[in-house]
């Protein structure tokens, strides 16, 4: 990796028990294959699931996760509301309406000293098939004016359904953020590039959880649901895991991406 870069490894969104197992399993490999500056994790199902504890938020950073991200399951678990404030590391998305608790973007040094570079983490969610909430397009031109004029490395969580949203969103801020990582579907996309202007994109990132499941939860349960259309929590699945994500390679100077390089681990049955 030339010095003149940083790299940031990005986690798909983790799914229950199996998903935080699966990746406390992978993490150390996946760090001495990419020795990231800066590792980003979506959390919004850590939780059973649903959401994400106290208790489960400090055990990803005590892992070595810099940043967690989530999207519409951040309030699942409702202890999360007292604590969220406290939790300086979480965002939940920027686009939510002013009054609500928590943060939607972070502005955080990178994890080696000898560098001294700053990157924002923004987290946004979209309007199509999902919650309505504020414009995410408005959200972040405001949010860039404040956190370009403190570094020109800008990583954004799209936590969005349709695939049309989140490409025109990545257009929309191509040469203006180093990335758009899509996030919410679970299923990694194969059209991860760099876009003309210097933007690293990829619509879905995909998950860290059962492989053998719908979008992480029981298949069984998954099915009945849509064939009987009663309403009914989802249990996450069980068998082998898999950890998907990315790692992005970006120029500190100009804030461009260079590399984006999306990737995926499985455990075996049992692991
Ligand atoms: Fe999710
Ligand atoms: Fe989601």
């Amino acid at each position: 990796m030339p010095d003149n870069t940083v790299t940031v490894v990005y986690i798909a969104d983790v799914v229950g028990e199996a998903g935080r197992n699966a990746l406390k399993k992978h993490f150390p490999g996946i760090i001495s294959r990419f020795h990231p500056h800066l590792v980003i994790c979506n959390a919004e199902n850590a939780s059973g699931g649903y959401g994400l504890t106290e208790r489960n938020y400090h055990e990803l950073i005590h892992l070595g996760i810099d940043v967690l991200t989530s999207g519409n399951h951040i309030w699942d678990k409702k202890e999360i509301m007292g604590h969220i404030n406290a939790m300086e590391r979480l965002l939940r998305p920027a686009n939510y309406p002013p009054g609500v608790p928590g943060r939607g973007a972070i502005i955080i040094p990178v994890r080696n000293e000898a560098i001294d570079v700053e990157v924002a983490v923004i987290n946004l969610m979209g309007r199509v098939f999902m919650l309505p909430v504020d414009c995410p397009f408005q959200t972040i031109d405001a949010l860039l004016e404040v956190f370009r004029a403190r570094t020109p490395l800008v990583i954004v969580d799209f936590h969005a359904e349709a695939t049309s949203e989140k490409q025109a969103l990545s257009y929309y801020l191509d040469g203006r953020v180093s990335a758009v990582i899509g996030s919410h579907t679970h299923v990694q996309t194969s059209d991860a590039r760099v876009l003309d202007g210097g933007t690293g994109y990829i619509t879905d990132a995909g998950m860290t959880g059962p492989v053998n499941s719908v979008i992480g939860m029981d298949i069984t349960q998954a099915v009945s649901r849509f064939l009987y259309t009663m309403p009914g929590r989802l249990k996450v699945a069980t068998g082998r895991c898999m950890v998907q994500g990315l790692m992005l390679e970006l120029e500190i100077e100009s804030g461009r991406c260079v590399k984006i390089e999306p990737f995926t681990y499985t455990t075996k049955e049992g692991d």
